[in-house]
């Protein structure tokens, strides 16, 4: 293990491993969490001691503001096991640094790297046998914060607790993925959260998921709230849109999460030669590409859901159905981000981190 940013931390360990009883092969995200998880408490000002103990229950005041205000961040990262059986982190600065934006937005104390990294990879070290190898099999990694401090006077707490819970897991979309464009509801708006991994801003988006759910749509595309004319990020997924041989995603905005897979997609395009064009796209120019046939694919990228093809869209009354390519970008970049994550392509950019 390498040790740099190694805190002290005490580890209390389970009695008896669950391992023998999960069925590996028939995962559902994010439903399955490994023997031990991290937890460490920020009081009187300070971080205490970190601890990896045993996975269970613990208790909080009923008026801990978690509870009345959602104060409570997160973040998702995968760890991955290559052909030599070595476990590796994928750009765990970047998921430290976006958690740590978040925590300020959230007026909450940012979590120090050597108990953030230094905690995450003793935590992954000690559960390494959950890793397990073959593309498409990663333990997904939540690190999360939430207020513990009681009292339901609505001000930021004065306690925390930040935890990383670890899941073994498979895709996050199982079958095909079709969505709809927002015209109504909106995820965020400018000055407001949007950019922060908050809880509040998936709690937000469930009511109207719900009813696409209903309509057929497994996901919505969010628009911008003041006109609904701009294309964002899907909530569980930034969004790329192929026109003719052109990548296109939305700039990150206030409103916009700075996703990780995102940006390490946009790299690997530009290296490979791949026109990319970081800019809003409109509805009105998706409609008119899918129309005359120039919109050639749509895809979700994120930590969980990777690289997820869009198979269609539905905007006010039309259903748009995208034409199968014969080799479509998604793939080619699902492919080429996972050989660096899988160790199985050299990774010029350095993003892999060895646990
Ligand atoms: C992730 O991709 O890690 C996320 O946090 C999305 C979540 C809704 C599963």
């Amino acid at each position: 293990m390498n040790t740099e940013n190694t805190p002290e931390i005490d580890i209390i360990k389970a009695s008896q491993s669950k391992i023998s009883q999960v069925d590996f092969d028939n995962l559902t995200f994010g439903n399955t969490f490994t023997d031990h998880m991290l937890v460490c408490d920020f009081k009187e000002g300070q971080w205490q001691k970190p601890v990896i103990k045993p996975y269970e229950p613990f208790l909080i005041d009923p008026s801990a503001k978690v509870f009345h205000y959602g104060q409570a961040i997160f973040e998702g990262m995968k760890a991955y096991r290559d052909a030599n059986n070595q476990v590796w982190l994928f750009r765990p600065d970047q998921n430290m640094d976006r958690f740590n934006k978040s925590a300020t937005r959230l007026a909450m104390p940012e979590v120090p790297k050597d108990i953030f990294i230094g905690g995450l990879k003793q935590l992954v070290a000690l559960e390494e046998q959950w890793v397990k190898g073959g593309k498409g099999n990663s333990l997904y990694i939540r690190p999360f914060m939430i207020a513990v401090g009681s009292g339901v006077i609505a001000q930021p707490s004065t306690q925390y607790r930040f935890m990383i819970i670890l899941s073994p897991a498979k895709s996050y979309y199982s079958g095909e993925v079709k969505v709809i464009i927002a015209e109504h509801y909106s995820r965020a708006a400018n000055g407001g959260i949007g950019a922060a991994k908050a809880a509040g801003n998936y709690s937000a988006q469930f009511y109207p998921t719900k009813l696409a759910n209903e309509q057929g749509f497994q996901q919505i595309i969010w628009t911008d709230d003041a006109t609904h004319t701009k294309l964002e990020e899907a909530g569980t997924m930034n969004v790329f849109f192929r026109i003719n041989d052109t990548l296109i995603t939305a700039p990150t905005s206030e409103r916009i999460l700075d996703g990780v897979t995102r940006k390490s997609l946009l790299d690997i395009a530009q290296k490979e030669g791949i026109q990319v064009d970081v800019r809003s796209l409109t509805v009105d120019e998706l409609v008119k590409a899918a129309q005359d046939g120039s919109l050639k694919e749509m895809f979700g990228a994120g930590t969980a859901a990777v690289v997820s093809p869009i198979k269609g869209f539905q905007y006010q009354e039309h259903y748009y159905e995208l034409t199968p390519q014969d080799q479509p970008m998604a793939l080619f970049l699902k492919e080429k981000l996972t050989n660096i994550q899988y160790k199985l392509e050299d990774d010029p950019f350095g993003w892999t981190v060895h646990v």
